[in-house]
């Protein structure tokens, strides 16, 4: 068991929230203390391998009606790491299929005396609903197209670790805008910490609609590379269309697949990311995913020191 660094002796003294719903409301300062925490987390336990009994007593439930491998996953570590129980919810075989609702589902959960529910829902505002109409500590882990929090936090610790600071940095977000949570957390956070915002892809998953937010809009990655020091490649969501919105899987590769090539003309320093799972060969060549600029891994074990932090932040508000 790891000993207790100072930093984690207390709650930082700007976080009061009992939910963390999005980035959007957050102020760069709640931000800043989950992404310290989170760091602190990450040295006190040996790169999250240790655990720590700061949550011991405490019972966290994953509550995922959409499927995932590394937020669920992380959640589920990041609870015990912490000495809570963690209970996984099976949407498949749970009474949701015989017509119970979200809230009758989570109101009986949490009537069994738990304190975190981590829901990921397809609907935009599952999470803020359920935090309305619950007393336990509500995360979201991704409502649909609209945010998930924990991965722009990660997604910002990657590139503090790598970068040391975010304010100044060029921050380009490259594939499927339109659909992506991903995209809305990290700009919300990275506008907030300072970071120019680039979002790129074709213009049918790119709208000039997204200048509102403060963010450049472009359709030329070869235009916006060399500026460029991050790149985070999102995810083609297939999923969440209706019609194709490009010609061929191979027209989009040609034209925003981070590749060889392209690497050859981005900044010598320029870390390639991407909140996974990935379309290998579609936002990115396996040689670039797996090459040395990539920090693709690296946010993964970033995830499980953002959750540690988001659930001993929660858990230690009191109401
Ligand atoms: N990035 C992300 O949310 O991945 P999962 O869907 O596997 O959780």
């Amino acid at each position: 068991m790891s000993k207790l660094p100072p930093a984690l002796e207390q709650l930082p003294s700007v976080w009061k929230r009992r939910h963390l719903l999005d980035l959007e409301s957050l102020s760069a300062e709640e931000i800043t203390a989950i992404l310290d925490t989170a760091q602190a987390f990450k040295d006190a336990t040996n790169d999250c391998r240790d655990k720590l009994s700061v949550l011991s007593g405490k019972t966290s439930v994953n509550l995922f009606i959409e499927n995932s491998t590394r937020t669920r996953t992380s959640f589920a570590l990041a609870a015990r790491r912490l000495g809570a129980d963690n209970i996984e919810f099976s949407a498949s075989s749970s009474s949701l299929s015989k017509g119970e609702t979200l809230i009758d589902t989570a109101k009986t959960i949490e009537a069994m005396q738990i304190d975190t529910l981590v829901c990921r829902h397809s609907a935009p505002g599952a999470a803020q609903m359920l935090a309305k109409n619950l007393d336990c500590c509500v995360i979201n882990a991704g409502d649909g197209p609209h945010e998930h929090p924990t991965q722009g936090l990660l997604d910002m610790l990657t590139i503090r670790q790598h970068r040391g600071n975010i304010a100044g940095l060029t921050v380009a977000l490259v594939g499927d805008i339109a659909h992506s949570r991903t995209a809305r957390s990290n700009i919300w956070g990275l506008k907030k910490l300072g970071a120019h915002v680039i979002v790129c892809g074709p213009s049918t998953l790119v709208s000039r609609q997204w200048e509102a937010l403060g963010v450049e809009v472009a359709h030329n990655l070869d235009d916006i590379l060399p500026r460029c020091d991050v790149l985070n490649l999102l995810r083609i969501q297939f999923e969440r269309q209706y019609t194709r919105p490009f010609p061929s899987i191979r027209e989009y590769a040609l034209l925003y697949a981070m590749n060889r090539q392209r690497m050859e003309r981005a900044k010598e320093d320029i870390l390639i990311m991407a909140p996974g799972p990935i379309n290998r060969g579609v936002e990115v060549t396996p040689d670039v995913a797996d090459g040395s600029h990539s920090v693709i891994l690296h946010q993964v074990t970033n995830g499980l020191a953002v959750r540690m932090a988001a659930l001993w932040l929660v858990n230690n508000v009191t109401a």
